[in-house]
């Protein structure tokens, strides 16, 4: 048995609990309060076993089976408490008939005990311990999340969440299994990969029920919370909320992306989406696909109490809409508050580019619900090339008030908003982004340009250039108006909060930990 087991080359010791850094499933944007008592919300949130292995029946068509046994066992075993040694031991010797089928069922199983559905909303006032409320709809089932939660809002009575279209699945967790087989990776991508949900799940919890949380570091007394649930259609993974909620009314701008895969990337193994279908350039691999229609902005108000969607608007503009990923906006008064409504808000949208239209993506969204442009018609654009732009939306009137659009092979990323003046002004400001272009005699060349807040389409003010500057693909940006030394008090001992998971590892994982973890928080 044991030359099978070594056939299988299924990893023997693998044990979720001695993890140095286990798998928590979070929202990348964090929403703060600074009002009052000037708290912290996130999100703590855990997908069904079902959800995650969804895709397994397929993988009796693989014909490499162990290989890609042994990357979903490691890459899921980060999601669960369960030491999995004695149980995919038993599951091996306990074998007759089809071990592929034993072990599948095995996992299955497992994962099925360990990873439910759960939902909470965390709160932290930055002093003490973390505060969680279970979050339940309003028949008492718990919240499920079927994809991710990239981001939240607060506004003065509400949390709002939102089920956004990156998906989390096996094929982002599980890290290419076959690295010499091209055409079985292709076929497993195909075979695990599904497009993200067209419509947007929207949550909303009122902030009078968080009171006397779950706090999971001293008690297991679980709190339960209703949340309201809207679906607005158009999938999103970027949005933010005004903070006033007039008569318990919510104001939402969002941003979809419309017919795009985020989460997915290109490979060795893409081409083209036109004829004569080339594969992509060498240097695009590991670079997002484009979007597939055109990207709409949307202002929604939605009633709190009862999450009846009262009014919706969306737009959407040739040159400007294509794939509007990052913003930047006035998010804090010169007081320290943040403003009651969003008067203006600048967005950055990625464009449409030729060599990133590949026939995977286009495949994928053959029959997108909510198609507004043709996709042939998409795949003609792409040909040509649409430029990045950054513009300023007006939400009240949901009008494109200020623009620039990029020369083409110019890409733009991570705005920020720097405000001048007495700061109370949403234009009154510098746009600050990064630029990323292939220079004819430098080469590719990443530069920082900066824009008068107030006048976009006079083109950048100044551009920053240096040739160590090296940023490749940049994402969200902060600006701080001084720095200063850290006052809080609040610290965890990293080395005391790790040692005990450390222990437990081999030689090179401790040492790694001693000697390039621990010096940096002493
Ligand atoms: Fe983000």
């Amino acid at each position: 048995m044991a030359g099978e087991l070594d056939q299988l080359k299924i990893p023997i010791i693998i044990n979720a609990n001695k993890f140095p850094c286990k798998s928590i499933l979070s929202t990348a944007h964090p929403a703060f309060d600074y009002s009052g008592e000037g708290k912290m919300f996130t999100v703590n949130y855990g997908r069904s076993a079902a959800s995650f292995i969804e895709g397994i029946q397929w993988v009796y068509e693989i014909e490499e089976i162990p290989p890609l046994i042994e990357e979903i066992l490691v890459a899921l075993t980060g999601f669960c408490q369960t030491d999995l040694i004695k149980d995919i031991s038993r599951a091996v010797f306990g074998f007759s008939r089809d071990i592929v089928e034993n072990l599948m069922s095995c996992i299955g199983s497992i994962f099925g005990k360990e990873l439910e559905d759960f939902t909470y909303v965390v709160c932290w006032d930055g002093v003490g311990e973390l505060e969680r409320w279970k979050l339940v709809l309003p028949d008492g089932r718990p919240v499920k999340i079927e994809q991710t939660i990239h981001q939240i809002g607060v506004t003065k009575d509400y949390v709002v969440l939102m089920d956004t279209a990156f998906i989390m699945g096996l094929e982002q967790v599980i890290n290419n299994p076959f690295p010499k087989n091209q055409k079985l990776e292709q076929h497993l991508r195909k075979l695990l990969e599904r497009p993200p949900l067209p419509d947007s799940n929207i949550y909303i919890v009122r902030r009078a029920d968080l009171k006397a949380g779950q706090r999971p570091a001293s008690s297991n007394k679980e709190v339960e919370v209703v949340a309201q649930k809207v679906v607005i259609p158009l999938e999103a993974a970027h949005f933010l909320v005004d903070y006033d909620n007039p008569n318990g009314n919510i104001t939402l701008h969002v941003a979809h992306l419309c017919g795009m895969q985020v989460a997915e990337w290109l490979r060795k193994y893409d081409i083209s989406a036109s004829q004569p279908h080339k594969p992509v350039p060498d240097y695009l691999h590991g670079m997002e696909h484009d979007e597939t229609d055109i990207g709409r902005m949307g202002r929604y108000i939605i009633h709190g109490e009862t999450g009846q969607l009262i009014e919706s608007q969306v737009i959407s503009d040739i040159n400007a809409t294509w794939a509007v990923d990052l913003y930047a906006y006035l998010d804090r008064l010169p007081t320290g508050l943040t403003p009651g409504k969003l008067e203006n808000v600048y967005w950055s949208s990625f464009g449409l580019w030729r060599d990133l239209m590949t026939k995977y993506i286009v495949d994928l969204y053959d029959d997108y619900k909510y198609r507004l442009i043709p996709l042939s018609e998409v795949i003609r654009l792409a040909q040509k090339g649409k430029p990045a732009c950054l513009f300023r939306l007006h939400p009240k009137s949901m009008v494109i008030a200020d623009r620039y659009e990029f020369p083409c092979g110019y890409m733009t990323l991570s705005s920020q908003f720097i405000p001048r003046g007495d700061g109370e002004s949403s234009t009154n400001g510098y746009i600050v982004c990064a630029v990323c272009f292939e220079d004819k005699k430098l080469g590719p060349t990443n530069q920082i340009w900066i824009f008068n807040g107030n006048k976009l389409s006079d083109g950048p003010l100044c551009k920053l250039h240096n040739s160590k500057l090296k940023f490749g693909f940049t994402l969200h940006t902060a600006w701080l108006r001084q720095i200063s030394e850290r006052q809080a008090s609040y610290k965890i001992p990293v080395e005391q909060d790790y040692q005990e998971l450390v222990d437990q590892n081999n030689p090179e994982i401790r040492k790694l930990f001693k000697d390039e973890v621990y010096p940096h928080f002493h």
